[in-house]
């Protein structure tokens, strides 16, 4: 049941036909007014507009029961029908105040488009004032917008949230088996600003700006806390969120990634790949890449997934390549923050990852004050994507044991 008012509208002569009812397109307006004067009752009616959201009609049928005359006061309320993922449908019930007969009833979908008309996810504040709780349902892509830049997420299931962040020049198909799989959580895969379907502006790319747009993400899906997982540049990204955004992280998952920040040389390699971006394309970047983030056993067994892989690279915009790896360049060491990290902590690496070798996953698991670390065999350093079956186990293990501490 909706969560706004009843309202009270007086038929006047001019919404009249010849005949002196309502007809069709003045029951549409009558039903507009009162929701109108329902929101404007309720939370305002610039609530729509301080979401940034307009919601567009694309169905409306109306079914005619009694006629209704000038002077007639007509009783409209308000029910939430359904709620989809970017669409509300809603009816309405005109009933007429002296003697309690039902005169009209609508049907209506409901469209949530930005400015630009793009389509975009119901806000909770939405689902809330219409009585509703959001349901992220197996389906589409969509973009939410985070400020400056859309960012495009897969969003699915219920229960407590999981943040699943992709690395370099990737994006969140990366996870499309553990959002797949992991049930019970409300599993969030975007694509980083400059990756994937996300915006790719010219510049602003920095370890602060993923983290922020990340957060201003789960703000926008009404996340309060999540467990969150970030395969190799996913974990810097992390490693930021903790720094920036602490109390929103109810645990960690660290795949395939590193806490130590470039060495010299790295530093100068990020640059020399710069220039091959810049100027040879992504594609060129995807090609000196693939040998070395795919594992052995992947490159010979799985032909499939060394095509997505490359293919994913190599439609990376330019502009959020370049930005990636200075921002990567450019990111400060998280060794001193990990004796602090005080959430339940998972560390996952690929045997066969030679860019961050389990040796390295040691290593990064002895800084932390307490984190179990499993090895992936068969699997480099995509070990989500190469063994997705073992690093979903592992996952779920992990999200079993800490769901009361987040939940
Ligand atoms: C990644 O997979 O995100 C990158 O290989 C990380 C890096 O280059 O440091």
């Amino acid at each position: 049941m909706s969560r706004l008012p009843s309202v009270e509208i007086t038929v006047y002569p001019y919404e009249c036909d010849a005949y002196g009812h309502l007809n069709q397109a003045a029951y549409l307006t009558v039903f507009e007014r009162a929701r109108w004067e329902a929101l404007a009752l309720g939370p305002g009616s610039d609530f729509f507009k301080k979401l940034g959201i307009w919601p567009a009609v694309r169905r409306a049928s109306i079914e005619y029961h009694k006629p209704a005359f000038p002077g007639d006061r007509l009783a409209v309320d308000l029910r939430l029908e359904k709620l989809g993922r970017t669409s509300i449908a809603l009816s309405q019930r005109a009933v007429r105040v002296a003697d309690g007969t039902l005169l009209a009833e609508v049907q209506l979908t409901f469209v949530m488009i930005d400015a630009a008309g793009r389509p975009v996810a119901v806000p909770e504040e939405v689902a809330a004032v219409f009585g509703g709780r959001m349901s992220s349902r197996p389906g589409e892509m969509l973009r939410y917008d985070v400020g400056d830049v859309a960012l495009a997420a897969d969003v699915r299931g219920d229960g407590p949230a999981l943040l699943l962040v992709h690395g370099f020049p990737l994006d969140r198909t990366i996870w499309a088996h553990q959002v797949a799989t992991l049930a019970g959580w409300r599993r969030i895969a975007p694509d980083l600003r400059g990756m994937g379907a996300s915006d790719a502006p010219a510049d602003g790319y920095t370890m602060a700006t993923y983290a922020d747009d990340l957060v201003r993400l789960l703000d926008r899906l009404g996340v309060e806390r999540a467990v969150v997982a970030g395969l190799s540049m996913g974990g810097y990204v992390l490693f930021e969120m903790l720094r920036r955004h602490r109390d929103r992280i109810a645990g960690v998952v660290l795949v395939d990634t590193r806490a130590d920040a470039d060495s010299t040389e790295g530093r100068a390699g990020r640059d020399r790949m710069i220039e091959v971006a810049q100027r040879e394309g992504a594609r060129a970047v995807a090609e000196r890449m693939l040998p070395r983030v795919l594992g052995r056993s992947t490159q010979q067994t799985q032909p499939v997934v060394v095509e997505q892989v490359r293919e994913m690279m190599a439609r990376t915009p330019v502009a959020g390549m370049v930005g990636a790896l200075q921002a990567m360049r450019d990111r400060a060491d998280a060794t001193p923050l990990l004796s602090s990290i005080d959430v339940p902590t998972l560390v996952v690496v690929g045997q066969e990852d030679e860019l961050t070798p389990p040796e390295a996953a040691k290593a990064l698991t002895r800084g932390l004050p307490s984190a179990a670390m499993t090895v992936i065999s068969g699997a480099g350093h995509l070990a989500p994507l190469e063994a997705p079956t073992a690093v979903s186990r592992v996952m779920a293990e992990f999200l079993e044991h800490v769901r009361d501490a987040v939940a």
